[in-house]
């Protein structure tokens, strides 16, 4: 009997500490979740963004139009250009096409992402597409910004670069209010095969003429609400 109702009290016992392990458990799992993320993610980045503030300025605002803003963009741009900057030399390597100050800025940030983690860049692009994009201030033509509004939607960008290019979509770039000296170089490199994005881009890109270009310039620069 006693025996009995020890085994019982014990296979009780058996079952509650299962059940309390497994409630245990679920409670580190659910912490885990909701709270390691947020503290590997700060610990991460308040380490390495005062590094990228020095060209990107304040939380990824860019002041310096040769630089590009980085708040607000697609996780996935922030990504894919971090690891081509780490690992493929050709995407540090000036050409005619850059000025020598970016240049001289692209080289510099290279050497220091080489040094990141895939934990450190996916931090990164998880931190810089939260923070909210303030379009740029800069002067632009009226007239070609409207012709720029006409090209945008022939050419097909609205497809992926949508409301005007004011949406990243999750995988593209907010173009709108963007730095036009940044975007200039970007679009003259994406024509010159120089800097490729998904196919469709580039053959677009590639039918533009400069007139083209410079309109749908104006046209980025214009959005500033
Ligand atoms: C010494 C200056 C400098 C530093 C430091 C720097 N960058 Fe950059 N970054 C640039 C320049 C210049 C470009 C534009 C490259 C080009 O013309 O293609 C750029 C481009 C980028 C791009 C591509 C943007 C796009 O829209 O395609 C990303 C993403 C980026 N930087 C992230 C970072 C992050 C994150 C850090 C900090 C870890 C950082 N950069 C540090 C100067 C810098
Ligand atoms: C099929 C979708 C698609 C279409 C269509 C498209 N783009 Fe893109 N665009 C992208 C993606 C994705 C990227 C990011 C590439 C990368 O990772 O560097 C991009 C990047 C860019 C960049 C680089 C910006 C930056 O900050 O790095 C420019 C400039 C650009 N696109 C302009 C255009 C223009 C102008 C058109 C129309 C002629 C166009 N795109 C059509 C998907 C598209």
């Amino acid at each position: 009997m006693e025996k009995k109702s020890n085994q019982h009290s014990m296979s009780n016992e058996q079952t509650g500490k299962t059940g309390r392990s497994f409630h245990h458990f679920c409670t580190v799992l659910l912490r885990l979740a909701l709270f390691c993320p947020l503290t590997v993610f700060s610990a991460d980045v308040s380490t390495l963004t005062p590094v990228c503030s020095g060209c990107h300025g304040v939380d990824g605002l860019s002041v310096n139009s040769t630089v590009p803003i980085i708040a607000g963009q697609a996780y996935t741009l922030i990504e894919d250009n971090l690891l081509a900057f780490r690992d493929d030399e050709s995407a540090c390597t000036a050409t005619g096409l850059m000025q020598e100050e970016a240049a001289a800025l692209v080289s510099a940030m290279c050497v220091f992402v080489k040094t990141l983690e895939n934990r450190d860049i996916s931090a990164l692009a998880e931190f810089y597409e939260l923070q909210p994009f303030v379009p740029a201030r800069q002067s632009f033509d009226p007239a070609l910004a409207a012709d720029g509004a006409r090209v945008h939607l022939e050419a097909n960008c609205e497809l992926c670069h949508s409301q005007g290019g004011r949406e990243s979509n999750g995988m593209a770039a907010i173009l709108a209010g963007q730095w036009t000296p940044y975007l200039e170089r970007s679009l003259m490199r994406i024509r010159a095969g120089e800097r490729m994005g998904p196919k469709v881009m580039n053959e677009a890109i590639r039918d533009l003429t400069d007139r083209d270009i410079a309109a749908l310039l104006n046209y980025y620069a214009s959005q500033q609400d």
